[in-house]
């Protein structure tokens, strides 16, 4: 039988979206696979009275097991009111490849979808899409549609070379399949080796500076439609410190780098209101789990090596709500 995301007491983005292009700043959307994930994100979102956006990719489900996250997330919703204050909380597919998989989560309590038809022709991502909006629409969730690639792994899907979105596809794409938001390809790019040094400069205290987003083609993609929520993948800034952690407790991460902070701060002021992070909170919490590890090698309690990681993520999410995207105090 199916359920809808409204009786586990979730929203769709179509407010949230509004709110936050209005307001100049962009909803977290984190992604999850295990409970600590998901305590970590509920409670930093609810300490900094932060909307949210719980990501669950395919891999996702396939980890954790379809039926156990949808019962998360609606444990979520009580969760929030447990900690006393009503976030809104949105159930997302992130990355949906197939028409299948986007009915699946929607008829299983998502209450927002992506489909992810940049790796196809244009047309054909336009038909897809199309058909995901209108069974979408039908059952009240928002759609994520995406134009131009982004370099990096994306799932199962590896692209070498990111494709900018072309501005002039925009408004017809947006136009033709009725999606709510648009992912884009600016330079940003998934996991923790956005760029190589050699992509990189070096700023007056011998910091690696990447190359700038491509922030023109965001301004002309919002003149050509103004006001349309603009989504952002691949935003993880890739901590030094968590990767300087983990390699001094026996990790091996070489050229980690990421797209640097205030640039994320500058797109969720215009119309990029979700910003989407994954890898910052897998490099925080692998850097606190390897130090108990390395620490106390005595220790074999889950809890008390993932108990310092779920408060490491509970820290990282409190910094990108506040002082990042701009989302505190706007639940
Ligand atoms: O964009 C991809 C997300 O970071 C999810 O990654 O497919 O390994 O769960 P995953
Ligand atoms: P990062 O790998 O930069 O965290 O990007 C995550 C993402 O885009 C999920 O869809
Ligand atoms: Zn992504």
């Amino acid at each position: 039988m199916a359920v809808s995301y409204k009786d586990l007491g979730l929203v769709n983005t179509k407010e949230l979206f509004k709110k936050a292009v209005e307001g100049g700043y962009a909803i977290p959307a984190y992604n999850f696979n295990n409970l600590e994930q998901l305590q970590a994100i509920l409670q930093a979102c609810v300490e900094t009275k932060s909307p949210v956006i719980l990501q669950v990719s395919s891999g996702a489900r396939n980890y954790a097991n379809a039926t156990l996250l949808r019962n998360m997330a609606r444990g979520a919703t009580e969760y929030v009111k447990e900690l006393g204050y009503d976030i809104p909380v949105v159930l997302h597919l992130d990355h949906g490849d197939t028409f299948e998989l986007c009915k699946d989560c929607i008829d299983n309590g998502f209450s927002s979808v992506m489909i992810d038809g940049s790796h196809h022709s244009y047309e054909e991502n336009i038909e897809l899409t199309k058909k995901v909006v209108e069974y979408a629409h039908a059952h009240g969730v928002s759609v994520e549609g995406e134009l131009g690639v982004l370099a990096g792994v994306e799932d199962d899907v590896v692209a070498e070379h990111s494709t900018y979105t072309q501005p002039e596809e925009v408004e017809d794409f947006v136009k033709r399949t009725g999606v709510d938001s648009l992912a884009i390809s600016i330079g940003t790019s998934h996991g923790a080796n956005k760029f190589t040094p050699a992509q990189c400069t070096r700023n007056s205290e011998g910091k690696l500076v990447p190359p700038e987003l491509r922030f023109d083609i965001l301004e002309e993609i919002e003149k050509r439609i103004p006001g349309f929520p603009i989504v952002l993948h691949g935003s993880s800034s890739v901590p030094q410190e968590a990767v300087e952690t983990i390699n001094k407790y026996g990790g091996a991460l070489k050229d980690a780098i990421g797209i640097p902070e205030e640039w994320l701060r500058r797109a969720a002021k215009s119309a990029v209101c979700k910003i989407n992070i994954d890898s910052d909170g897998r490099l925080a919490m692998t850097a606190a789990i390897r130090k108990v590890m390395i620490e106390k090698p005595g220790e074999f309690d889950p809890r008390k090596y993932l108990g310092p990681a779920r408060d490491s993520l509970k820290a990282l999410y409190m910094h990108k709500n506040i002082n990042v995207l701009g989302s505190a105090n706007q639940a």
